[in-house]
């Protein structure tokens, strides 16, 4: 037997109950379709197929999952193997024998295109069918757009193609994709059930393959005009599109063609590299090497937050939503009182738009205990410091906290760019002490930075981060340093874009070249949303953007700021803005140099960020060059499509990027002196991603 024969032994198993023949699959962890995977479903299929004895068969998988898709992995070494998931969906739609999927977990992608070639899909409650392909940057390729329009019509199938997201199987149910709901607990022997039922009806079953497509092109169009938003920099949305249009216009097999010679143009494009890129590395990053399961993971019961400001309130929010009691700290009263009105009112808001009931937001505000003094965190398991960003203030703090908090709990940080080995110096316990860095608003921003420091226990690591899913953020791993990952890389970008608008670079053009390459938001605009006193807190001596905030000019809040703002938030040009920046351009004497190409903006606010991800990889402050593409993805909303800098880095190749930070630094200066590891990559032709 080969290789590929033994592994597809391995996970094969096949009965028979009855007159009922299963073919049941192992391939831990979620099933996905692996040419082993693909080649035991059809020989499964081929078993019962030839014994007598079987009058129908059924479909279904152990562990925790139905077929989560095809093998994402695969998709790196192409072409795919045979058998392909053509012969895959053939095999099952054309079985002389009625077939029965029995869908437990989620059935994804290919897995779900599997259940929609078979005859009849039976499900429990608890499960759920999608097409998450959108997210890898492809399209359902084994016959998902053909067939999902035949049972559902053409808009609710692109739409639920174009979201990504899996559906309930009761939903399913009503929309005609599943046939059969099972009890829970009860899938093997509800779908035995049923196929024993259909098998006596006898032939013919029923394909979807032979139904006619409901709706027509109108409906495509009004999908696409609700998910325009997707479309910008992403390839597979206009695909899937084309597909979509392929089934209402062409003969099913025609179609099937269309929909793999577009599937194919997606799996060999830029984008949905990087997307698949991204999938892993956000499953990546909660595993640190040094840290093996056998660290014990503490419990973390009851949580202690300190300062109810805007950070404050959003870590405390993060809590109370996975059910974690808080004791919230502050100084003052007031200060106190107004955090506790914020935090509701950002409930009642979601209560307003119908995604919470007014019970709810009572029952998560009962779990805050607001408190005016550290003394009331003894008994809790971990506390976050979320107050200034002051050395001293926080030293005093963890100071206290030493002698308050009890032997054995976490003592956090949410500092963004202090010495966490500073602030653990304060306590006896800097083993106990690590950084949290949430990002703004704490409770939106899916990123967690846990900073480990020079005495962080294994035990606070491992904890903080497995704490992190709880309250469904993605834990990134950073070392101490100025900023941590991803404020570390990005700030060059604001640096470079505020250097620009002073040599006189038109701030829309600015905008502009970080908007054609995929960001949502450009730098300039950004700062004015975040606000620019918030952003000069703390900074020394004038400023570009503290001349700003000294002129009323705080940004959107205010109405104006590097841009003017009307009632609907909309930016024009400012004679006042414009002023302030030539004055603040004569006082640092900065030459003027307005009519730099597209390209070199470009290159000057990007290539520093990848740069100095060089250095972070270098100094050990991330573990690898995906956790720093996550940071900046899930931190400061870097274009998904891009793969992140450092995938985005690789895609230039280290020799490019060299190239042109020489360039930069020879007109620029220091800021853009490339990383040794730029340099060694350039040598060796090697790649910061390495998968
Ligand atoms: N291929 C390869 N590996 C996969 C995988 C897949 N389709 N799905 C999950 N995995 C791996 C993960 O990388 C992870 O590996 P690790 O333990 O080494 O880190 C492990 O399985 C468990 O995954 P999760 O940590 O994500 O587990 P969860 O329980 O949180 O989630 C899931 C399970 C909902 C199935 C989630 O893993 C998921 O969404 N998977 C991707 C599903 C998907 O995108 N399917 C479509 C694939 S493309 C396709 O089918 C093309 C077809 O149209 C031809």
């Amino acid at each position: 037997m080969d290789v590929e024969g033994m592994m597809m032994s391995e996970v094969l198993t096949t009965r028979v109950a009855g007159n009922i023949g299963i073919v049941e699959i192992a391939s831990p962890p979620v099933n996905a379709l692996s040419t082993a995977v693909r080649a035991a479903v059809i020989e499964g299929l081929r078993v019962h197929n030839a014994d007598d004895a079987v009058a129908a068969i059924v479909i279904l998988c152990a562990g925790r999952t139905f077929f989560a898709g095809a093998d994402i992995a695969e998709f790196d070494h192409l072409p795919i193997k045979q058998p392909d998931f053509d012969a895959l969906m053939t095999t099952a739609e054309s079985s002389p024998k009625p077939v029965v999927a029995a869908i437990h977990g989620t059935a994804l992608g290919g897995g779900f295109e599997l259940a929609l070639a078979c005859n009849y899909r039976v499900a429990v409650p608890s499960a759920k069918v999608g097409f998450p392909e959108v997210h890898l940057g492809l399209l359902p390729g084994a016959g998902g757009t053909q067939r999902l329009p035949r049972l559902i019509g053409t808009g609710a199938a692109l739409d639920l193609i174009l979201s990504g997201k899996p559906v309930p199987a009761a939903k399913a149910a009503e929309m005609g994709v599943v046939d059969l709901l099972a009890e829970e607990g009860k899938l093997e022997e509800t779908a035995i059930a049923f196929a024993q039922d259909v098998a006596a009806k006898g032939a013919p079953w029923p394909k979807v393959r032979d139904r006619a497509v409901a709706g027509g092109l109108d409906e495509i169009e009004a999908i696409k005009a609700k998910h325009k938003r997707q479309f910008k920099g992403f390839k597979a949305p206009g695909h899937i599109v084309q597909a979509l249009e392929a089934a209402v216009t062409l003969p099913f097999e025609e179609g099937l063609r269309r929909e793999q010679e577009l599937f194919g143009e997606l799996l060999i494009s830029r984008e949905s590299a990087a997307q698949r890129h991204v999938f892993f590395a956000q499953r990546l990053t909660a595993k640190v090497p040094d840290i093996g399961k056998d660290v014990p993971i503490l419990p973390i019961r009851k949580v202690g937050v300190i300062g109810a400001g805007t950070m404050g309130g959003g870590i405390t929010m993060n809590f109370l939503q996975a059910g974690v009691p808080v004791t919230l700290v502050e100084m003052k009263q007031e200060a106190l009182d107004r955090g506790i009105a914020t935090i509701r009112k950002n409930y009642e808001r979601t209560a307003a738009k119908g995604r919470m009931t007014m019970e709810q937001v009572d029952k998560l505000m009962s779990l805050i205990d607001p408190v005016l003094s550290l003394d009331a965190l003894a008994d809790v398991d971990l506390v976050v410091e979320a107050v200034f960003e002051e050395i001293s203030i926080k030293k005093d703090i963890f100071g206290q906290l030493d002698g308050i908090c009890r032997e054995g709990a976490i003592l956090a940080s949410n500092t963004s760019f202090l010495d966490l080995d500073d602030i653990a110096s304060a306590t006896s316990r800097p083993e106990w002490v690590v950084g949290m860095h949430f990002f703004s608003p704490a409770n939106v921003m899916p990123l967690l930075e846990v900073v480990r420091g020079a005495k962080t226990g294994k035990e606070v690591i491992a904890t903080v981060m497995k704490l992190a899913g709880t309250i469904r953020k993605t834990p990134v791993l950073a070392g101490v340093c100025h900023g941590f990952i991803a404020n570390r890389i990005m700030e060059h970008l604001i640096v470079q874009s505020q250097q620009m608008v002073l040599e006189g670079v038109p701030l829309r053009t600015i905008d502009k070249v970080m908007n054609d390459y995929g960001f949502a938001m450009g730098p300039i605009a950004m700062l004015d949303l975040i606000g620019l006193d918030v952003l000069v807190h703390g900074a020394s001596g004038r400023t570009l953007m503290g001349d700003f905030v000294a002129a009323g000019r705080r940004g959107q809040k205010t109405g104006k700021g590097f841009y003017d703002y009307d009632a609907d938030r909309k930016a024009t040009l400012s004679d006042e803005a414009a002023k302030i920046i030539g004055d603040f351009a004569t006082y640092t004497g900065i030459a003027p140099d307005p009519g730099q190409s597209e390209e070199n903006i470009r290159q000057r606010l990007l290539y520093p960020v990848v740069n100095e991800g060089a250095k972070c990889l270098e100094e050990g402050i991330a573990l690898r060059a995906s956790d720093i593409d996550v940071a900046a993805i899930l931190g400061y909303n870097w274009p998904v499509f891009t793969g992140g800098p450092m995938f985005w880095g690789d895609t230039i190749g280290a020799a490019t990027l060299l190239q042109g930070l020489k360039d930069l630094e020879g007109r620029y200066g220091s800021a853009f002196t490339p990383a040794a590891l730029v340099q060694k990559l350039a040598t060796e032709g090697g790649r910061f991603v390495n998968r």
